[in-house]
């Protein structure tokens, strides 16, 4: 059977609202394996259009290099996170860009790997870092923290009454065995303590552990503290008048996240409306895209991965 070509989420919508031009600077924060978007954004911006790209997944990046060998000159990739997007401007010796993407989570690739462990599927580790330079893993995670600080991780999944019940689940299958070291065997203990009905999960949509287990990789990854950073970083890099963000979010917890954070880049002044501004905080960004655009039917048909997927825009003031 023939490979299926990968597909990036979104792909018109992206390019049209990060406005891509020839001559101009674009920055992709997740660049990824296939590197989907930076291929799209070097071919909108034919024949001199300049791509900087940025995974913290080194491996993410040596594949990345090689799908983009046709733009040869182009483009430069950085081993970083997107919240160090200032360090990597400087780096490059760019001051202000065009546009900046974030596709924010894991990638497909990522996902499919057993051994990176992001599915509940995986029986060859307990691992869910992005870096695998960083030390800390879902493995420490599940293995180390106390059931306080396990309840606070599994509370980002805002059911906060099961999440000390899973907390417990995990601690006491932990104590009760010689540790949990693969991501199904995690699932399987989630899955046990919270599904009345266990057993049930094989014909729903997605297994019971799922948020639970984002809950995890998001510790794991730092992940909302990256999201609102990367963002900020993101709006402030951009050309004043001119420069696009567009941010792809893929959970709901991400959507509200991002919905908030680009509310806050719009809107940041804290003083009462009734008084003048003491704050001094200027709004960086326009939100073109309030409520958030949903990919259409026709591509969800095509891709059923993407139906959760949810793009945001915004033009820098
Ligand atoms: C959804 S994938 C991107 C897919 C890509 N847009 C494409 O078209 O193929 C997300 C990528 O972002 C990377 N990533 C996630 N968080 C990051 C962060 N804080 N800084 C840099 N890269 C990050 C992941 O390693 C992953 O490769």
């Amino acid at each position: 059977m023939m490979p299926t070509a990968h597909v990036s989420a979104m792909p018109q919508q992206v390019c049209a609202y990060l406005d891509i031009r020839p001559g101009e600077t674009y920055v992709d924060m997740t660049v990824g394996h296939s590197a989907g978007h930076s291929r799209l954004i070097l071919e909108a911006s034919t024949p001199d259009g300049r791509l900087i790209g940025i995974d913290r997944d080194a491996e993410a990046l040596e594949s990345a290099k090689k799908a983009l060998a046709c733009f040869a000159g182009r483009f430069e990739l950085y081993h970083s996170r997107y919240s160090e997007l200032p360090q990597v401007l400087a780096e490059a010796r760019v001051e202000r860009v065009a546009g900046v993407l974030l596709d924010a989570g894991v990638s497909r690739e990522q996902m499919l790997d057993p051994k990176r462990s992001f599915s509940f599927t995986s029986t060859e580790g307990l691992d869910m870092r992005m870096d695998r330079i960083q030390s800390l893993s879902a493995w420490h995670v599940a293995n180390e923290y106390s059931l306080k600080e396990l309840t606070r991780v599994l509370r980002r999944t805002g059911r906060g009454r099961e999440a000390r019940k899973v907390a417990a689940g995990i601690v006491t299958a932990r104590e009760g065995s010689g540790g949990i070291h693969t991501t199904a065997q995690l699932a399987e203990i989630i899955a046990a303590t919270v599904a009345r009905g266990y057993g049930r999960y094989r014909t729903r949509r997605t297994h019971p552990a799922t948020p639970w287990l984002m809950a995890i990789r998001a510790e794991v990854n730092d992940e909302e503290a990256e999201l609102q950073s990367g963002l900020r970083r993101a709006a402030e890099a951009l050309i004043p008048r001119q420069g696009r963000l567009v941010c792809l979010s893929w959970a709901g917890h991400e959507h509200g996240l991002v919905r908030r954070t680009l509310r806050e880049l719009s809107s940041p002044c804290t003083c009462p409306p009734a008084l003048p501004c003491v704050c001094g905080k200027k709004p960086l960004i326009r939100v073109l895209t309030p409520k958030g655009v949903w990919p259409e039917a026709a591509e969800v048909a095509h891709n059923p991965a993407v139906r959760s997927c949810r793009l945001w825009a915004a033009r820098a003031l």
